[in-house]
Order: structure tokens, then C-alpha cells, then sequence
């Protein structure tokens, strides 16, 4: 579905992702996990397009996007779901869900099975964006990018910020969505959180994958887990 090969991508002159690779299979859930400052968010960047890699190539169902813009990337079924949510304060949730919304096909995505998949949305869907609590927020700029009928999520730290409880029903959604066949790139600081939902984990430091192997082995491994995850 996704597949990085090798990328570098730069600030100006700041070098951050330094030779990054990692792939995405159809169907099933990465994470990537990684201190702040890591890196994370600029691999999300380089994969939509805002910041592109100045070396190496990004394959999204092995079509090569390294250097199309984002609009073109976005048309061919990738959804993000960016860092601090970034959903349209003043607008309704409904109305925030109409702006995302693309494609009529059968097995596509609708107001209707959005709050199936997150009934809270349902009872606030004539609040603005700024009356919603941090999870409804949440489940707002995961709704708002299922709206869009991606085929791949780019999900870029979900759980921040959020209670246990909230936490634990974006991870009931995220395993929703991937016994329904999407397939997700999930950046994370949340080891517990990742760990249950992901197939597999990539531990990022300094712009470099440092470790890599299913949760249950990071789950286990005391010495990454302190080196490069604070735990
Ligand atoms: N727009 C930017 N311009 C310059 N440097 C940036 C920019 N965004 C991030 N950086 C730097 O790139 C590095 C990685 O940042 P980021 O990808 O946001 O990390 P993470 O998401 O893991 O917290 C950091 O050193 C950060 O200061
Ligand atoms: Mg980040």
C-alpha cells in the first residue's frame, strides 16, 4: 500500500529524516513511535507532499507520489489526520464532515456510519467544532478524513492529550477501521496505546528508524523502551 525507500528530507538546511524506510501493507496498522522531536511529523509531511523528501521515493499503491502535490496525493485515497486535529472551529460537526466529503460509491463512507462508528459525534452534531471536548475532536478529524474514503490513514499522535477513556475509544475505532480493510501509518508517543492496535513498530530517533519489530517484542524490550521512549 505504502512503501518509503530511503528518504531525506530537510528544513532549509536543518537535515531530519536521515534515510528513513518502511513499508505499509495492505490492511494492517504501523506505528511509529518516537520522543518529541524526533522526526515523526515530518515523515507524515513528506508522505502528503507539504515537506517532500529531497532524496529517496515514497510509493503509495506502487505509484510513485514523491514529487506530486499533496491535492494530487490526497485524490488517490490518503487521509491524515493531522497533529492537534485542526478541525474547523466555527463550523458544525456536520458541516465539518461535508467538507471532507468525496465519492458516492456503495461501501462509502456517510454521516450515517460515522456515528455508528463514533455515537458521540451524533448527539453534538449541531455544535461547533470549539464546543467539543478534546476526544470529540479527535473522533472529529478521524470522521472528518474517513469522510474522504481513503484507502490509507496517516494518523499523526491521535491519543494526545486525551483521558483513558477516550484513548481507549479512538483505539476501539482505529481496530474498527482495520477489520474493515483500511490500512493506517500511526505516529504515537503512546506505547500502551500503540501497542495494542498495531501489526507492527518502528522506533524513530534523531530522523533514523532505531529499532523495528512486532509491539509484542517492543513490549518486551526494556532497553529500547528506556533508551529511545522514556518508559
Ligand atoms: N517547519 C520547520 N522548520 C524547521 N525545522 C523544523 C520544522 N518542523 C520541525 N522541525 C524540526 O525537525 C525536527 C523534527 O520535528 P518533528 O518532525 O515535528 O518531530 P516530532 O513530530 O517527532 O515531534 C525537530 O528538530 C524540529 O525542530
Ligand atoms: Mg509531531
Amino acid at each position: 500500500m505504502l512503501k518509503i525507500l530511503d528518504i531525506h528530507t530537510y528544513y532549509g538546511d536543518s537535515y531530519v529524516l536521515q534515510g528513513i524506510s518502511l513499508e505499509v501493507e495492505e490492511g494492517s496498522v504501523v506505528a511509529i513511535l518516537g520522543r518529541n522531536g524526533m522526526g515523526k511529523t515530518t515523515l507524515v509531511r513528506s508522505i502528503v507532499g507539504f515537506t517532500p523528501p529531497r532524496q529517496g521515493q515514497i510509493l503509495f499503491k506502487d505509484i510513485d507520489i514523491t514529487h506530486k502535490p499533496t491535492y494530487k496525493i490526497v485524490q488517490m485515497s490518503l487521509g491524515l489526520v493531522p497533529q492537534g486535529r485542526r478541525i474547523f472551529a466555527s463550523l458544525s460537526v456536520l458541516e465539518n464532515l461535508r467538507v471532507g466529503a468525496r465519492g458516492q460509491g456503495a461501501g462509502t463512507w456517510n454521516e450515517e456510519k460515522i456515528f455508528s462508528l463514533f455515537p458521540p459525534l451524533k448527539e453534538r452534531a449541531h455544535h461547533k467544532g470549539n464546543e467539543l471536548s478534546g476526544g470529540e475532536q479527535q473522533m472529529l478529524a478521524i470522521a472528518r478524513a474517513l469522510m474522504t474514503n481513503p484507502e490509507l490513514l496517516l494518523m499523526d499522535e491521535p491519543t494526545e492529550g486525551l483521558a483513558p477513556l477516550l484513548v481507549r475509544t479512538i483505539g476501539d475505532a482505529i481496530l474498527q477501521l482495520k477489520e474493515g480493510g483500511l490500512s493506517t501509518l500511526l505516529v504515537e508517543q503512546n506505547l500502551p496505546f500503540a501497542i495494542k492496535v498495531a501489526d507492527y513498530t518502528h522506533v524513530l530517533s534523531k530522523g533514523t528508524i532505531v529499532y523495528s519489530s512486532t509491539p509484542g517484542e517492543l513490549w518486551q524490550n526494556e532497553e529500547v523502551k528506556a533508551q529511545y521512549l522514556g518508559i
